[in-house]
């Protein structure tokens, strides 16, 4: 069913910037800063963001004892080979100055005895490196201090289109209490976050429904690695839980507790030389594979020797109270869930798409720093530096662009009910697939999918899902090997003849196809 749309309101900006997690925030205040109207637009209120969630910290070269290149080398270890080596060292050299800009805006990182910032270590980390805030609530902490000074936000409103003329970007279609309207602008700048919201469980909170992903298809952008999604190994196991379920960061393990299956028995023992601080595909693969021998739901972590519990992580600890569990007496019953998009929207590293005027950073973008699994806390890293530089490239790239006429285009978003979607996605595509559940998975999204319902915010992000889901499919049964957090239990090996990416468009029936070659076929 195709909708005409009548626009009730209409806004102009220099920059429209689609989120406000740490990217979109950071990108918001570098463009405001040279100039011209910058409006974010975002779905929830101030803190309905994957960024305020965030336990663990930033992954930051240390002043002692680490180099960027050993930054370097373990995110390129840890991204299976699919990692861009330029755009690894471009993120990681500019760390520290983005850490130390979001110090000048006042952000309190923990310190240690000495007084220097306190620094720990997560999986795939050769040494101690990761900054945290409030013990294990670093993205609330970096939150509040992006969000602390006034930048315009219209909250609760969700994009609907990215508006395109002959010279790029005329603008953005948003919906919000008002009904439709238009921000008229030469830039768009997606900060959306992921997809979290494919899978049942997941450590995402409920916006985390692909938006800036669909956005960015039906524009013409295209999107890579997206069958890269990566499953958080520790996340608090309830039984019958779903929806956004609690973090058991994995800075947990990185202060000493251990993995063990109802038996006792250690998981990732003989598996990886970093035992439980390999890096997370491994273990997340290690857990999945120990659940299905010993067919249980869960694994259990093992922190009860750790002193000082309470005081370095406060949330954790809250978490476990609510769910009757103390660290410090109990087993924390805990397996994987969904947790963090290693691909999304192809851009450079200043977050240039193909498309003129359109800009990703952060979760929905793919800028080759992850490769097909991303080192811990590289990711509040990647939000701060390719945000700044986002909204620096948009502000100068887009200034002074003249408006164009905005032809405004009838929606007609194919959508499958989000329910079905979350029960498709985890049966079939799980830390562990194979080629007959994902194409099983694809029959049932196209069975189920319908355009009948009339467009509201839920009906926008249901289509959003949708087209996701169909584009992961579709990239996961081309792969044919098991790379960083894409596991086939049909083809248990890595082929090195896929050590590429494969990136998707939509095609004019708004499907998705590939426009790169096969990935078995020559380069
Ligand atoms: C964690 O605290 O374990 C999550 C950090 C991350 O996703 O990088």
């Amino acid at each position: 069913m195709t909708t005409s749309v009548t626009v009730a309101w209409e806004d102009h900006a220099d920059l429209v910037v689609v989120g406000g997690g740490v990217a979109g925030l950071t990108a918001a205040r570098a463009a405001s800063r040279r100039g011209g109207r910058v409006l974010t637009v975002s779905k929830g209120g101030p803190t309905d963001t994957a960024t305020q969630y965030a336990q663990g910290g930033i992954a930051v070269v240390a002043p002692v004892g680490d180099s960027v290149d050993a930054h370097v080398a373990d995110t390129l270890a840890a991204g299976g080979g699919l990692c861009d080596e330029d755009a690894v060292r471009s993120v990681v050299s500019a760390g520290p100055d983005a850490v130390a800009a979001l110090r000048d805006l006042g952000a309190v990182f923990d310190t240690a005895g000495d007084g220097d910032i306190a620094r720990t270590r997560e999986g795939g980390h050769s040494t101690r490196r990761i900054i945290h805030a409030g013990g294990d609530a670093t993205g609330a902490e970096v939150q509040r201090a992006l969000g602390a000074a006034g930048l315009p936000v219209l909250f609760g409103a969700t994009a609907a289109r990215v508006l395109t003329g002959s010279r790029g970007v005329t603008g953005l279609l948003v919906l919000d209490s008002r009904g439709f309207g238009v921000v008229h602008a030469p830039a768009v700048l997606l900060a959306t976050g992921g997809l979290g919201q494919l899978y049942a469980c997941s450590t995402n909170p409920p916006g985390a429904t692909a938006d800036g992903i669909a956005l960015a298809l039906a524009a013409g952008a295209g999107v890579a690695d997206l069958e890269f999604v990566q499953f958080h190994p520790t996340v608090l196991f309830t039984e019958g839980g779903t929806g956004r379920r609690p973090l058991v960061s994995e800075a947990v393990r990185g202060e000493g507790a251990r993995l063990l299956d109802s038996r006792g028995r250690s998981i990732t023992e003989g598996v990886h030389p970093l035992g439980d601080l390999a890096p997370r595909d491994v273990v997340s693969r290690a857990i999945a594979d120990r659940m299905r021998e010993l067919d249980e739901s869960h694994v259990y972590l093992d922190a009860r020797h750790l002193t000082g519990f309470a005081a370095r992580f406060p949330t954790i600890t809250a978490m476990c109270a609510e769910a009757g569990l103390d660290p410090g007496r109990d087993l924390l019953p805990v397996a994987p869930a969904a947790h963090y998009s290693c691909g999304g929207v192809v851009t450079d590293v200043h977050g240039r798409t193909r498309i003129p005027g359109l800009y990703a950073a952060g979760e929905v973008a793919r800028t080759g720093l992850h490769g097909a699994n991303r080192l811990a806390s590289n990711s509040l890293l990647e939000g701060l530096v390719l945000g700044e530089r986002a909204g620096t490239a948009a502000a100068l790239e887009r200034a002074g662009i003249p408006s164009e006429a905005t032809e405004i285009p009838d929606l007609d978003p194919v959508s499958c009910d989000r329910a079905r979607v979350q029960q498709v996605m985890t049966r079939h595509a799980l830390v562990v697939r194979n080629g007959d559940g994902l194409a099983t998975a694809t029959t049932d999204l196209d069975d189920a999918t319908s355009g009948d319902r009339p467009i509201d915010a839920v009906r926008l992000e249901d289509a959003a899902l949708t087209v996701t889901a169909r584009a992961l499919l579709l990239a996961a049964q081309r792969r044919t090997e098991s790379r960083g957090c894409h596991t086939r239990s049909d083809h248990r090996d890595t082929d090195p003849a896929q050590a590429r990416s494969a990136e998707l468009r939509l095609d004019a029936a708004g499907a998705p196809i590939f426009t790169t070659p096969e990935l078995t076929g020559a380069n």
